[in-house]
């Protein structure tokens, strides 16, 4: 922390630069009657100017948003600047020298190496730049712009550099610039070599990385022959300037937009930025070799919500050019910080390619297009669930409900909450929204229970499996594994399904061979139409003989899986014990009730279908679903009156 800035030295920062000159540098200022000067307000959409600025008074107001203040003020609030940072800023441009209060440290001693560290960089940047326009060299970093749409102009406004192939030309042009080998090996644009300090990059693409100041801070390096046997990208390493945690390649030029627009587009790459900027999306930035964690979070924050004009809440929409990267990214993103997950969007790109790839293939229009199809990260996380389910068949709508519903219930807003458990029911197609809703308040109270150490399986029980004796274990096969209270598989419900498992295990030839016929949809509770599937891959029941059931275990895709099995395999069957003779006919009944259910099941589906197609006249379908539903009806029938003997016919 340097020390304070001398009073006085603030007052004439304040003079010396005018404020229609700096408010210039950001928008267009036309006179406005005496004396005074309007413009644009560069801090609230509108399109006639309301934003004022009295040179001679020194102040600036907008009679739209009611935002005002002196040139500190302004430099401030639109950089996103602390105060000192303002000063520092302005003296620069005005060439004040500032003098700093000492405190019981020495802050000018730090305030030194920063400044000589930026210095360093600014030099370096230029040289790579120089570099890029003029070296015959560089023609290969020239090429690779080229191929990637990009023109000189486009260069030259990112300030794109090359850095040659040499040991230390970088080095050696520094040092006569009277840079102290300590200063290039601080500033990471060197590293220590045999004989000294060498270039950090060699024979590579540079894109120089800037602070929110626009000061740059760091390098971003990429690979571009055969022959370099490092990564694709090199950037600086942690320098007192460069955090990489706290870096996002292009805030400097996206912020006034940022804040402007209300939202923020992050995408993956340099290239990818650059691709954006140039298309349009303005506001686009990326963050360099490193996930989008919790300090670039804060960054934006402060870019998006200082912004006193708007009320609406900003919007960060991310990009993804590959679906499992960017859903497990989006998911990641639930588990720290909710407000800003409620504001967060995803837009994932088609056929995988990132923006760059995309404005050449489409243009400028499909970046624009790929942006504006982001969806809100909780939708898009709901949906991405939803969608690997086949909401065709009951089990398929219950599966999915049971995956997507621990999503919605991790969402702490109560309101978004049930926003979402509405929007579930709708996407899955469960037409009791109330039903959902309840399932998901018990799941929400369930974790909240949980969380404050009464596990459902009560204190000390260990987690995953054993909790779960008694009940269900979690549907399988699609990620991420639902949390909540299992599905209550013991109620009359399920009951019928649940008996029938238990004789394919247990009592395998008295249900064989019909069981095998009998779909996983015929059991509307995910885990029971898993078992179901697993039955079937471990050969069925016509093939069960002494190792079935070990091969129904293995055969069960985890362990929740295979302890149902276990359990199912133990479990008595629900009849008295004076009538077990009658077992026999306990599987005949739970097969035919198996049966009716899914019969009357489809029956209820084809009606709607029935109903939705005879509404449309002269659809020849609505006749086919007639038939099949008056098919349909005869089996149902005879299943009822003649029982089992209707499922060999
Ligand atoms: N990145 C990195 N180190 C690597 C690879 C990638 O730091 N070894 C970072 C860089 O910031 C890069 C971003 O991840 O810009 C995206 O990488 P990638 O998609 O592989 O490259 P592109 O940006 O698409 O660039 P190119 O057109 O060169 O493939
Ligand atoms: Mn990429």
């Amino acid at each position: 922390m340097a020390g304070r800035i001398n009073d006085e030295d603030v007052k004439s920062v304040r003079d010396a630069v005018p404020i229609d000159t700096v408010v210039s540098e950001y928008l267009q200022l036309r006179p406005a009657g005496g004396g005074n000067l309007k413009g644009l307000c560069p801090f609230h959409d509108e399109k006639s100017p309301s934003f004022h600025v009295s040179p001679s008074k020194g102040l600036y107001h907008c009679f739209g948003c009611q935002e005002g203040g002196d040139t500190l003020g302004f430099v401030m609030k639109i950089e996103h600047l602390s105060f000192s940072e303002a000063v520092e800023r302005l003296a620069a441009q005005a060439g004040v020298t500032l003098r700093y209060e000492q405190g019981g440290y020495s802050p000018g001693r730090q305030q030194g190496e920063r400044t000589r560290l930026i210095e360093a960089h600014k030099v370096a940047a230029r040289f790579y730049a120089e570099q890029l326009a003029t070296s015959p060299e560089a023609e290969i970093g020239r090429r690779f712009l080229d191929e990637r749409s990009f023109d000189q102009a486009a260069a030259e406004r990112f300030g794109v550099g090359y850095a040659p192939a040499g040991w230390d030309h970088l080095v050696r042009f520094l040092r006569g610039r009277g840079f102290t080998d300590l200063e290039l090996l601080a500033s990471g644009i060197a590293q220590d070599g045999k004989r000294g300090p060498i270039d950090r990059f060699r024979g590579r693409l540079i894109w120089p990385i800037r602070d929110i100041t626009g000061e740059v801070v760091g390098f971003g390096a990429r690979k571009l022959r055969d022959d370099d046997t490092g990564p694709k990208y090199l950037n600086t390493p942690e320098t007192p300037i460069y955090r990489k945690s706290q870096v996002l390649y292009g805030i400097d030029a996206a912020k006034r937009d940022i804040a402007k627009t209300n939202r923020a587009v992050v995408v993956e790459g340099y290239t990818d930025v650059m691709a954006c900027h140039l298309a349009g999306v303005t506001t686009a930035i990326a963050t360099c070799g490193t996930a989008f964690g919790a300090e670039h979070v804060k960054i934006l924050r402060r870019v998006l919500m200082d912004n006193s004009s708007s009320h609406r809440a900003g919007e960060v929409v991310f990009t993804f050019d590959g679906d499992a990267a960017g859903q497990k990214a989006a998911l990641r993103a639930f588990e720290d910080d909710q407000k800003f997950a409620a504001r967060t969007s995803i837009a994932v790109s088609p056929g995988g390619m990132d923006p760059c790839e995309l404005r050449i293939a489409d243009g400028d229009e499909a970046v624009h297009k790929l942006v504006e199809s982001a969806s809100p990260l909780f939708e898009f996380a709901i949906r991405s669930i939803v969608d690997q389910h086949n909401l065709d068949t009951a089990e398929g709508r219950s599966a999915a409900l049971e995956f997507a519903a621990p999503i919605v219930a991790q969402i702490k807003d109560q309101a978004i909450q049930h926003e979402y458990a509405v929007r579930l029911a709708g996407l899955v197609g469960i037409p009791d929204e109330g039903f959902v809703v309840r399932r998901i308040g018990q799941i929400a109270r369930w974790g909240r229970a949980r969380a404050q150490g009464q596990g459902a399986g009560g204190p000390g029980a260990p987690r995953g499996q054993g909790e779960r004796r008694g009940n269900a274990p979690a549907p399988v096969a699609a990620p991420p594994s639902p949390v909540g209270p299992p599905l209550n598989l013991r109620t009359p419900a399920y009951l019928a399904e649940r008996e029938l498992l238990k004789i394919a295990l247990q009592f395998p030839a008295l249900v064989a061979p019909v069981f095998d016929a009998y779909g996983e949809d015929e059991f509307t509770a995910a885990p029971y139409a898993v078992v179901r599937r697993v039955i079937g891959e471990a050969g069925g029941v016509a093939a069960a003989d002494d190792a079935f059931l070990d091969r129904v275990r293995e055969a069960a895709p985890d362990d929740a899986v295979r302890s149902l099995v276990t359990e199912l395999a133990v479990e008595p069957l629900t009849l008295p014990r004076r009538r077990q003779a009658e077992v026999d006919v306990h599987a005949e009944r739970c097969l035919v009730q198996v049966r009716v259910a899914a019969v009357e099941r489809r029956m209820r589906d084809l009606e709607s279908t029935a109903r939705r197609a005879e509404a449309q006249s002269g659809n020849t379908t609505a006749a086919e679903v007639r038939q099949e539903l008056w098919a349909l009806e005869q089996y149902r029938t005879a299943l009822k009156e003649r029982g089992a003997e209707a499922l060999y016919a």
